[in-house]
């Protein structure tokens, strides 16, 4: 068998039918590399996977990026299965590209579903492709203009909004400093999209109350259903996103239910980059 695919939505996500063996071989792999660029989100549902295959998949697909020196991080807010991730989990409610405080994100994230919330608990993604390419040209012209300051503190604190020193001291700006981007990802494809997170804190030459007001606005056109694919877990899904073309968020859940999903990180191929303008040019 080779493949086989069906889209979740007009504009984003496509369920991936293939079996076990042709995932893991590389078979596909340059097909899938190409699909999901172009759709976000890539499924595939019933192929009974071991954290071997999560592996072997990954690594057909780009260079897996050891978190805390490991190739697969459980994400669950039980603390005992995840002292690292645990903590953040309120902070994923909240719409978000990973690592964007830092100049280079991951290419894109595998996830595993080993044990889903009853109610709430779905990934939605949604494309930030689209969502620029829908815009008038002046908006586009506005916004290509626009550098804006990520902060990992800064999502973290709408989940957590009196966050305790230790808190601070793990997640905090002294541990993730601000990281400087443009508003609109230049990529090396020659498309381009919005680079849209709550970890936007600030947008440079705007006040705080402008640089809010524009990004709540930004977040309501963002979060049009036409551009979200919002993923129902079952046990045993395998999901990976496109890290540069989409953002994420995590519908809340009830914390002690033991939702646990096992993640693979693909490391990023290409750094944010903006309009030529932006550069300071070194001589
Ligand atoms: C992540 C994340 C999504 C989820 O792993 O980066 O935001 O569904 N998690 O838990
Ligand atoms: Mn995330």
């Amino acid at each position: 068998m080779s493949y086989t695919t069906v889209d979740l939505t007009p504009r984003i996500g496509t369920e991936v039918k293939t079996d076990l063996e042709t995932l893991t071989n590389g078979a596909i792999a340059r097909d899938l590399r190409v699909l999901l660029e172009k759709r976000g989100v890539l499924l595939f549902r019933g192929l009974k996977i071991t954290d071997e295959d999560q592996i072997k998949f990954a690594s057909t697909l780009g260079t897996i990026r050891l978190e805390h020196g490991l190739q697969i991080t459980k994400i669950t807010p039980d603390e005992a299965k995840s002292p690292i991730f645990a903590d953040y989990t309120k902070g994923t409610y909240y719409f978000h590209i990973d690592g964007t405080y830092t100049d280079m994100p991951g290419l894109a994230s595998i996830l595993h579903a080993r044990s889903v919330a009853p109610a709430g608990g779905q990934t939605e993604f949604g494309n930030t492709y689209a969502m620029y390419e829908d815009m008038s040209a002046e908006e586009q012209e506005f916004l290509d203009g626009l550098a804006v300051i990520h902060s990992a503190e800064k999502i973290q604190r709408l989940a957590n909004p009196n966050p305790t020193p230790e808190q601070i001291a793990a997640w905090g700006e002294r541990v993730n400093p601000p990281e400087r981007h443009p508003m609109v990802w230049h990529h090396r494809s020659g498309r381009k999209s919005l680079i849209l997170a709550h970890t936007i804190k600030s947008i440079v030459g705007m006040n705080q109350g402008e640089s809010d007001e524009l990004l709540a606005k930004l977040m309501s056109w963002a979060e049009k259903p036409e551009y979200i694919y919002s993923h129902n877990w079952q046990v045993g899904d395998l999901l990976i996103w496109d890290n540069t073309g989409t953002m994420h968020r995590v519908v809340p859940f009830d914390l002690s239910c033991g939702r646990e999903l096992d993640r693979v990180t693909l490391l990023g191929e290409e750094p944010i980059t903006g309009p030529f303008r932006y550069h300071t040019v070194s001589t």
